[in-house]
């Protein structure tokens, strides 16, 4: 991939890993709809079997679209490769699982996307796995929270709604002081924005579904191993074989081996093709994607019914000093969230927005608008609505590559109604 790695981050959307020679001089990857490949001899599939030959058995170990995306996204993010998921979830699923195990302890950011803070506070203790879950922008609560029994540290670049964002390099210092992996889900940032490996962290972890595939069109996650951990066997001992088999990529071998094919979090080839085709314009759209945010967030937070607005690219962001820093003035995202008088106003302004959509998704070429606490965190408790910085006059917002003015016109009349 040494060719692809010499483009810039914007060419290398477009060229990385394109084969048009393997693909019938196709300027895309075919797409392999097949649950498996027919074999000649047995002992050719025995071979392939035994890892010992290359080949393509069965979509759930591995298939030839799929690869493509993979190997696209690694060399994105600077990782030594990657496996494509069902979602979002599954990645994160599939993370934890390859790492942790019973008897064990994960330490991760407090302010979590709503199905990654089930999973851990709810759903992997029952599997003997504990989340202690630590204020994601102080360093030092990672450190005290950290044990013999801790095997990874988790955190999202930019917070999922809080908006807040930890400095990675400071929390991969701390995570390999300890002989621990920093894992960190990118979703938000991109690898436009942000890429964690630089900056020191282990495992990257996205939601295909968001920003990388641009449009909505279709579910899927992907986890990249950054190549850089050395998995001690003294607390990793499963990761032997692994080690033995991938050298420069243990954990990449590890999740797949064991985790990935056996839990069956496969990603459909279709969906790899969509989000390969999406992938072109990621510069682009989020080069878009980012001004638009800072144009409305300034909009809105000179807005007599805005109460206040959160966007790191704010000044009056606690997190702006450090997003500034951290994605070397690139930008700061493209969600944000911003607060009205009450729940009434929220449902008001969602209710008249025309060009806004109102559905549960981020990352798509659309503005979309969602009030989180009576929708993906209605059954939560207001204590645990607390701690997940999710008031009941909030709205969140993921700022489309529509035309700016027109965006600001939909709200600035769907506010007149709020
Ligand atoms: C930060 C973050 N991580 C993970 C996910 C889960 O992704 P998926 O919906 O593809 O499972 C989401 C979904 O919104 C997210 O925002």
């Amino acid at each position: 991939m040494s060719e692809d790695n010499a483009w810039r981050f914007d060419t290398q959307v477009i060229h990385a890993c394109q084969r048009p020679e393997e693909w019938q001089t196709g300027t895309l990857p075919p797409i392999y709809q097949t649950a498996s490949h027919k074999f000649g001899t047995a002992e050719q599939l025995s071979e392939v079997f035994a890892g010992r030959e290359a080949g393509y058995i069965y979509l759930r170990l591995r298939n030839p679209t799929n690869d493509v995306l993979e190997r696209k996204i690694a060399a994105l993010e600077g990782g030594v490769g990657a496996v494509v998921t069902s979602s979002g979830m599954a990645a994160v699923t599939d993370t934890v699982m390859a790492i942790a195990g019973a008897g064990e302890e994960i330490v991760a950011g407090n302010s979590l996307f709503m199905s990654t803070y089930i999973l851990f506070t709810s759903v992997l203790p029952r599997f003997g796995i504990t989340a202690k879950l630590v204020e994601t922008t102080d360093p030092a609560r990672y450190e005290e929270a950290i044990t013999d029994k801790t095997r990874l540290i988790f955190v999202e670049t930019i917070g999922n709604p809080k908006m807040d964002v930890p400095d990675i390099a400071e929390l991969a210092a701390i995570a390999h002081r300890h002989s621990l992996p920093l894992v960190v889900d990118n979703t938000l940032a991109s690898p436009y924005l942000f890429r964690p490996v630089e900056h020191g962290a282990d495992v990257v972890i996205h939601s295909l579904t968001k920003f990388l595939n641009g449009h909505g069109s279709a579910v899927g996650g992907v986890i990249v191993d950054g190549g850089s951990f050395a998995w001690p066997l003294e607390k990793y001992p499963h990761f032997e074989l692994s080690s033995a088999k991938r050298p420069d990529a243990p954990f990449l071998d590890k999740v797949w081996r064991e985790i990935h094919i056996n839990f069956g979090t496969t990603l459909a080839p279709f969906h790899s093709f969509l989000t390969v085709i999406g992938l072109d314009t990621l510069a682009l759209r989020m080069e878009r994607h980012m001004s638009n945010a800072q144009k409305l967030a300034e909009y809105l937070a000179d807005h007599d019914k805005v109460r206040w607005v959160n966007y790191p690219g704010l000044p009056t962001s606690p997190w702006h000093e450090v997003a500034g820093r951290q994605f070397a003035g690139n930008g700061y995202g493209a969600l944000l969230t911003f607060g009205l008088a009450n729940e009434q106003a929220c449902f008001k302004f969602i209710d008249n927005v025309k060009l806004a959509y109102h559905l549960a998704n981020l990352g798509d070429s659309k503005t979309l608008v969602i009030h989180p606490y009576s929708s993906q965190y209605v059954s939560f408790t207001e204590e645990k609505r607390a701690e997940l910085s999710i008031p009941a006059e909030m709205v969140r917002v993921s700022v489309g590559i529509e035309h700016p003015d027109d965006i600001i016109a939909d709200f600035a009349q769907a506010l007149e109604a709020a």
